[in-house]
């Protein structure tokens, strides 16, 4: 089935959020943010801001009638810079006035006194000097320390990984409008609506049900729209409230990309050791992660890095330590992986640096450690591995050998041009890491005529989530897809929800909506009894005694003359409920982050595709040839959405690992503010072919539909075209001494091919 956006996105329809339908006397915002990543705020001056035609008022921490404090998992984080500003784009004050011009202008009118105090950007630097956002923490499995010894061959080093401005095309925004007894709605552009709700009701000393939030859809979010949406919604939220009109704040690009937080840089050692044999024996990381100036989600972020530091090998003695490390840099933040991408790297570069070290490709080392099925994670839990499965995939239908030779071949024939090939395989783990988040509500109303009106916690982003909510009712209900109609996001109808993250959107709100769509048929199967349409008891036979097919009522397999809609106005008349709200929470999964064991993941995503690249030896540009994948779906529910996704998710980590390059100076300030200076692939730099073939599995697993989570696990297939240029670098110049620095930009394939002997 087509995304069920598709038809009103091509048209120019789809609603976002500068799209909603704008009040008569509606007010715009814009905030005026610290030009100074670390200082203390002495005073803040609005008169010449005030003077300006147009404006209405201007909002600073005093105005705040809550609480100034916007942090979720740890209470760090001010909405508004009251005596401090800690990163180059902090809040401190917000303008209203009658056009978003006019507030965009006067914002360049306020002035601020700060006295700067010492900025840190360097994770290392802020962890000498103790600033931590939590006390670090250690996955430990088997003893590295006794296993080094068993080693043959004992490889260091360390790696470095940028940030990812998450580029979703609709930047951030929000709309907020009075409402009676006031309450306050608020439009927002967020992966989180209950989290807007919540900080909103916060900052506002407000309970939670005198603010609604509604989310239509996003124009994207990768994570970026999870947490850092809030600021904005709070911010229209607090200025609707004191003003009693309807306030709007669609923020520009670079406003955008000046003070929300990004993907984590991370800055990373590794010990890895390896038997004769190439078995893995011991690894030991140490992650420092660069979390911005406050929490944000950096804990989970970290937790998640952990979590996939042993990528898809089973690595029998493991000691993995990560700091979550404040600076002064804008709140990291999630961002499609989670934290995920950031630990396989450095697992990668070690398996690479000790394929150098050995002149073997690393490819030979990769499928020797691959996770069987009851392998043991680091943190406990026991492996239902696909691993094996889509390597040999992989091999059977695209032949690595002949690939990797092909490579050599077309580099002994060819100067100006080198090639590269690597092999990417991975296995990510599905479900919230914090065990409560794993819970989600469908309201499922069956309406007179037939129609059905689904609400969910599911966020549309792009991802294809509602079109999976609707084929799970067409599914249940044997109805035609254009009877249901899925709704917007709202706290009103759909109370509490997790963020729509972790890839866990549609199997969390599928599952609520299966069962809510299975609760009515229930009743309407009663109904059909009571109409004798169906004979209870009729005996046990193979053939199902009611059944749907349709829209057809089926009875021991034969067609009835009763319809789907017949049935739904019988019900009504019997006063039966043709609504429900359903709750769903996976089973059996848990975690104890004392010991940091248990069973979080209720069931692990695999992979693996290989990555040829083509350099121009010349020019240091390069272009990504082929990029062949099997991929675990489970059974998908939906292949165009979800080979969307893997395509998607392959360039966007493509992105992250070679052209994309965040640059901050000392001052920690933004240099690639804009994107004339940050460069996402467009169409000419995507890989000349990607290739996509399903692991199609019928093994039972906690999937909607045995349709495995799809949204982040694709993206780390790009961590491939890094080592395949760092490969094809190496064939032009052997001798070169290239750091695992990512990204890969041209700047950097150049200066390696020419970098001289011994530099
Ligand atoms: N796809 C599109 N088109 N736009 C997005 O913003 N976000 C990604 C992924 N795919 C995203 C996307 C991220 S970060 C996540 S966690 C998942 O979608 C969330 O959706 P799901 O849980 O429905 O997979
Ligand atoms: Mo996705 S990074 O979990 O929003």
């Amino acid at each position: 089935m087509k995304n069920i956006d598709s038809y009103t996105h091509l048209r120019g329809e789809s609603i976002y959020l500068d799209d909603v339908p704008v009040l008569n006397g509606t007010l715009f915002a814009s905030v005026f943010d610290s030009p100074v990543a670390h200082g203390k705020l002495v005073s803040v001056d609005i008169t010449e801001a005030m003077t300006v035609p147009g404006v209405i008022r201007i909002f600073t921490a005093k105005d705040i009638p809550g609480e100034n404090q916007i942090g979720g998992i740890v209470p760090d984080e001010e909405l508004l810079a009251s005596t401090h500003v800690h990163f180059c784009g902090m809040p401190i004050a917000l303008v209203i006035a009658t056009s978003d011009e006019i507030a965009k202008a006067a914002v360049k009118k306020v002035k601020a006194v700060i006295e700067p105090l010492p900025v840190i950007t360097d994770p290392r630097e802020a962890k000498e000097k103790g600033e931590l956002i939590i006390p670090p923490r250690t996955f430990k499995s088997g003893d590295t320390a006794m296993a080094w010894s068993q080693c043959e061959y004992i490889v260091e080093g360390n790696t470095e990984t940028n940030g990812q401005e998450h580029l979703y095309i609709e930047t951030q925004g929000a709309y907020a409008q009075p409402q009676e007894n006031g309450a306050i709605r608020v439009y927002s552009s967020t992966q989180g609506p209950t989290a807007v709700q919540r900080t909103a009701a916060r900052v506002l000393g407000m309970s939670m049900n005198f603010i609604e939030v509604d989310t239509t859809r996003l124009g994207g979010g990768f994570g970026g729209k999870e947490d850092q949406a809030t600021t904005w919604g709070v911010l229209c939220a607090l200025a609707s409230f004191h003003l009693k009109k309807p306030v709007k704040y669609s923020l520009h690009r670079m406003e955008d990309m000046r003070m929300t937080g990004k993907r984590h840089p991370y800055s990373s050692d590794f010990k890895i050791g390896l038997t004769k044999e190439l078995k893995i024996l011991a690894y030991e990381a140490t992650f420092y992660q660069n979390a911005g100036a406050a929490a944000d989600l950096s804990p989970a972020v970290m937790e998640r890095t952990l979590f996939h530091c042993n990528n898809s090998y089973f690595i029998p003695n493991v000691t993995a330590t990560a700091y979550s490390c404040r600076t002064h840099l804008p709140p990291n933040t999630a961002f499609r992986g989670f934290g995920g991408p950031q630990g396989m790297f450095v697992v990668e570069a070690a398996i690479a640096k000790a394929a150098e070290l050995l002149k073997i490709p690393a490819s030979a080392i990769q499928e020797k450690n691959l996770l069987k099925t009851g392998d043991e994670f680091p943190y406990g839990q026991k492996a239902e591995s696909e691993a094996n499965e889509c390597w040999n995939k992989t091999d059977e239908l695209y032949n690595i050998e002949k690939m990797q030779s092909d490579v050599e071949l077309f580099n002994a024939g060819n100067k100006l041009f080198k090639k590269g090939i690597a092999l990417m395989p991975i296995c990510f783990g599905i479900s919230f890491t914090k065990t409560l988040m794993n819970q989600a509500r469908s309201l499922v109303h069956v309406y007179t005529d037939g129609s059905v009106g689904i609400s969910t916690g599911a966020v549309e982003m792009g991802q294809g989530v509602n079109t999976k909510m609707l084929q799970v009712a067409a599914r249940v209900f044997s109805i035609d897809p254009s009877r249901i109609k899925v709704n917007t996001t709202n706290t009103h109808r759909i109370a509490n929800t997790s963020p729509t993250a972790a890839s866990a959107a549609a199997d969390l709100n599928g599952k609520a909506t299966e069962i809510a769509c299975r609760e009515i048929l229930k009743r309407l199967r009663q109904v059909a009894e009571d109409e004798k349409i169906l004979i209870a008891d009729i005996g046990k036979t193979e053939i199902p005694p009611f059944e749907i097919k349709d829209e057809w009522i089926y009875v021991n397999g034969k067609k009835t003359e009763w319809t789907w809609t017949k049935l739904v106005m019988a019900a009504y008349i019997k006063r039966v409920s043709l609504s429900e709200l359903a709750h769903y929470t996976p089973p059996g999964i848990h975690f104890d982050p004392g010991k940091e064991k248990g069973h979080p993941f209720a069931y692990h995503v695999y992979g693996t595709a290989i990555t040829t690249v083509t350099i121009d030896c010349i020019r240091g540009i390069y272009e990504v040839d082929s990029v062949k994948a099997v991929h675990d779906f489970g059974s998908s529910m939906n292949t165009m959405i979800d080979m969307g996704q893997c395509e998607g998710g392959i360039v966007q980590g493509i992105g992250w690992m070679t052209m994309e390059e965040i640059v901050y100076d000392k001052e920690g300030k933004l240099r690639s503010n804009a994107l004339s200076t940050y460069k996402v692939p467009d169409i000419y730099s995507v890989p000349k072919e990607i290739t996509i073939h399903p692991l199609e599995t019928q093994k039972d697993n906690l999937a909607i539909f045995r349709s495995k989570a799809v949204g982040e696990p694709p993206l780390m297939y790009g961590i491939g075209a890094y080592f395949a240029l760092r490969n094809a670098v190496k064939a032009f110049n052997p001798s070169a001494v290239i750091p695992y620095d990512a990204p890969m930009t041209p700047e950097k394939v150049l200066m390696s091919l020419y970098q001289p002997p011994n530099a």
